[in-house]
């Protein structure tokens, strides 16, 4: 096993060889691997994805582009499906935050050296991935599948501006910082891992055009605006549905109220000295650093006029024709 783990590691080096490289958001550099641009580590993830992870038929993935909702997503499917189990009061959100809830697929798998096995992990399985759906492989993606993704996306100028702050917080010291105008640049391009965010959305986005059993496609705008219509959605979408009795005791206020923005950011776990996430052996993310504003439209505090219109500009050539409009 070990010999084969040590291969892949070779298989990794010779393959970033031939990718084309760009500049980086938190490392020095990013590939384009089959249409996306992905760090050597989250390639390093999908290689052995591919290659070991055994998707169960009950399985739930939650997918986003990076900064579109991960974090509150993870804690409202988590409450949801727990929902039997813990009390609102003392919740493990209350003491763990959203990120321990269940495991980042794209580098977990890696995590526990040379392989993370998760086996054990009580059905229905639940992983987040921000990889697209091309990439994925077909035990988690064929018409065959029963899997299930929840996806959810966000203004793209919103994860812009989200990423931009969270990438330069998590760069390297020893590269220089990441200009806005330049991230701006970048993500135009479709350069910052994980993008192009347009064919990362679109992705999904005709995925659950033509499977809506399978993917259920969200909108971070949405749930601010009615968290609770949504979080019926995506109850009844995973499988357990409220029953009216729940609805009526106000199960889905307390859901609604424990995964709140401003709940999760003021718990002591999301401050500072609250701990950390764990990505790779080297990269640790402090829990607090997946809470900022949470509010729609903080684009307006950063983007020109001249750079809204090229953005929505972008989107809308893009989406021309698929029915999404965001
Ligand atoms: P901002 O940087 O715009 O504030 P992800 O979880 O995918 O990494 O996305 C992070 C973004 O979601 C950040 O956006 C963060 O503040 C926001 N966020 C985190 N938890 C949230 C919650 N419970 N409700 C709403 N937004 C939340």
């Amino acid at each position: 096993e070990e010999q084969a783990y040590k291969k892949l590691d070779e298989k990794l080096k010779s393959l970033l060889a031939t990718l084309p490289k760009d500049k980086g958001w938190r490392s020095a550099n990013i590939y384009l691997h089959e249409g996306f641009w992905l760090s050597p580590q989250v390639i390093k993830g999908l290689l052995m994805i591919n290659n070991y992870f055994h998707a169960q038929s009950t399985d739930i993935f939650l997918a986003a582009f990076m900064k579109c909702g991960t974090t509150w997503l993870k804690a409202l499917m988590f409450a949801t499906t727990n929902r039997h189990r813990y009390s609102f009061s003392d919740h493990p959100l209350r003491r763990n935050g959203p990120q321990s809830a269940f495991p980042f697929l794209d580098t977990h798998i890696f995590l526990d050296y040379p392989i993370t096995k998760f086996e054990h992990l009580p059905s229905p399985r639940m992983f987040a991935t921000h990889f697209a759906h091309s990439l994925l492989p077909t035990s988690m993606s064929s018409p065959t599948s029963t899997c299930k993704f929840v996806y959810v996306c966000r203004d793209p100028k919103d994860a812009l501006i989200s990423k931009w702050h969270f990438m330069s917080k998590l760069r390297s010291k020893e590269l220089p910082p990441l200009s806005f105008n330049e991230a701006y640049e970048l993500f135009c391009n479709g350069v910052s891992e994980y993008g192009p965010f347009w064919d990362h959305v679109l992705g999904y986005w005709k995925a659950s055009q033509e499977s809506p059993e399978k993917i259920l496609f969200l909108k971070y705008e949405d749930m601010k605006k009615e968290t609770s219509v949504e979080l019926k959605k995506l109850a009844a979408f995973m499988g357990m549905p409220f029953s009216a009795e729940e609805e009526k005791r106000g199960v889905v206020a307390e859901i609604v109220k424990l995964c709140s923005f401003e709940n999760l950011s003021n718990l002591e776990v999301n401050n500072e000295g609250g701990g950390a996430q764990k990505f790779t052996a080297q990269v640790a993310v402090e829990n607090r650093d997946f809470f900022r504003k949470g509010k729609v439209g903080d684009w307006k505090n950063y983007l020109t006029e001249e750079m809204r219109e090229r953005i929505d500009s972008i989107t809308e050539t893009k989406f021309k024709n698929s029915g999404l409009t965001l």
